[in-house]
């Protein structure tokens, strides 16, 4: 990879242990996918924080970074935690845990990284214009700024996309190169898709036959950004999906088919039937629910009060979102109104990447694709995908 006389004194250590670190591991990544050389980033998104994932070698990782004097050249945002910073006895979680948690988010805000502890950060001023490069981590957060924005980035790892906020560069391959970003599969939507978990659950369908190939969606037609973004999270969980166009929706979609593609998926009521049971594991008297996979906006918050007001759930019902979109939320009433119903309201973190194991729960309901694949296939519970509707049918019975 061509390296400018700046960068190869980056990677030589003039510029410190961290930043020739980070440069050692641009390079190396660069070389394995045959980049020709670094661009410049707008923004980075970094998971690996959540201590139940990363554990003591990550944090000390982090820990030695922060201390080795690191700090990110670009505006930076920080994936979920483990726990709520504040009510994470009301989770379950143990001191053990919520304190490592403490020092690694603190780790990172030594590094200049906002801790806005999401998987939404467009939610929360992380946001692109078209064609800028940026390097996130966190697959539905890469689904949505490649595909909403017509921004780049690849489908980063916490370690290469923190690499890249300390040095302020990425290597360009992949989506960060035109022909990367061509459809490949074209979906022709013919089903009635009504909720964001209709929407969420042909996601995840799709991924699964797509794996990492762009798909164009056609005859969708979308509303609400949320829609978007609950079926992003699901093609980028049973798939590789780094993006997707979506004809008369979203900004590439217009060329994304400039040739003929590779295959054609036809989505219509029975196959939305199919991609339903593939995510009903039989859960009958769910143990908890969840809500906000990806992290509530506000509007989705306000939709979650406006379905639990006046009702009492009587199943344990977690809502997830991160403290900025809940100080708001608290302002507007929202936060009041859904736990006055007995559901809680938790920041930065979600069930996913918090000890839910060891809490435990065996089964679980939610309205997200995502978090109904990864409960099962990284926590080890039963789990079942329903509408918000359903499901608040279903806790408050
Ligand atoms: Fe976010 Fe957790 Fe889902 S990180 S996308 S709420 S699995």
């Amino acid at each position: 990879m061509y390296l400018t006389k700046e960068e190869e004194r980056a990677l030589d250590g003039e510029h410190g242990e961290a930043v020739e670190k980070s440069m050692k591991l641009l390079t190396a990544i660069g070389d394995i996918y045959n980049a020709r050389k670094l661009v410049p980033i707008k923004s980075a998104q970094i998971a690996g924080v959540s201590y139940k994932n990363i554990g003591d070698a990550g944090l000390e990782y982090v820990r030695d970074l922060a201390d080795q004097g690191a700090r990110v050249r670009v505006f930076s945002t920080l994936n979920p935690a483990g726990n709520d910073p504040e009510r994470w006895q009301e989770m379950g979680v143990d001191e053990a845990f919520a304190s490592k948690q403490k020092e690694i988010v603190e780790a990172y805000a030594r590094m200049d990284i906002l801790p806005t502890c999401t998987c939404s950060p467009y939610e929360i001023s992380n946001i692109a214009m078209k064609w800028e490069h940026l390097a996130w981590s966190e697959s539905s957060a890469v689904v949505f700024a490649n595909s909403f924005f017509g921004a780049c980035t690849n489908r980063e790892g916490g370690p290469s996309s923190l690499a890249a906020a300390i040095v302020g560069k990425t290597p360009e391959y992949g989506m960060h190169l035109n022909e990367n970003r061509a459809g490949k599969v074209l979906v022709n939507v013919n089903a009635k898709l009504e909720s964001g978990t209709d929407y969420a659950v042909m996601g995840h369908y799709i991924g699964g036959i797509v794996g990492s190939r762009v798909p164009v969606f056609a005859g969708m037609d979308a509303q609400i950004p949320y829609q978007l973004k609950m079926m992003g999270a699901g093609l980028a969980a049973s798939g590789g999906v780094p993006m997707f166009h979506a004809v008369g929706l979203t900004p590439e979609a217009d060329t994304a088919l400039s040739g003929k593609p590779e295959d054609k998926i036809a989505f219509g009521e029975e196959e939305l039937k199919q991609a339903y049971e593939a995510l009903d594991q039989g859960v009958e008297e769910p143990d908890i629910a969840c809500i906000g996979c990806p992290h509530c906006s506000v509007t989705g918050l306000a939709r979650i009060a406006k379905q639990l007001k006046g009702k009492e759930v009587s199943t344990p019902t977690w809502v997830f979102t991160n403290t900025a979109i809940k100080k708001l939320a608290d302002r507007a009433g929202y936060t009041k109104t859904i736990e006055k119903s007995g559901a809680k309201v938790f920041c930065d973190t979600c069930f996913i990447v918090s000890p839910v194991e060891k809490m435990g729960y065996k089964s679980m309901i939610t309205n997200s694709s995502k978090a109904g694949h990864y409960s099962s296939s990284f926590c080890g519970l039963k789990s079942k995908v329903m509408k918000l509707t359903d499901l608040v049918k279903e806790v408050t019975k």
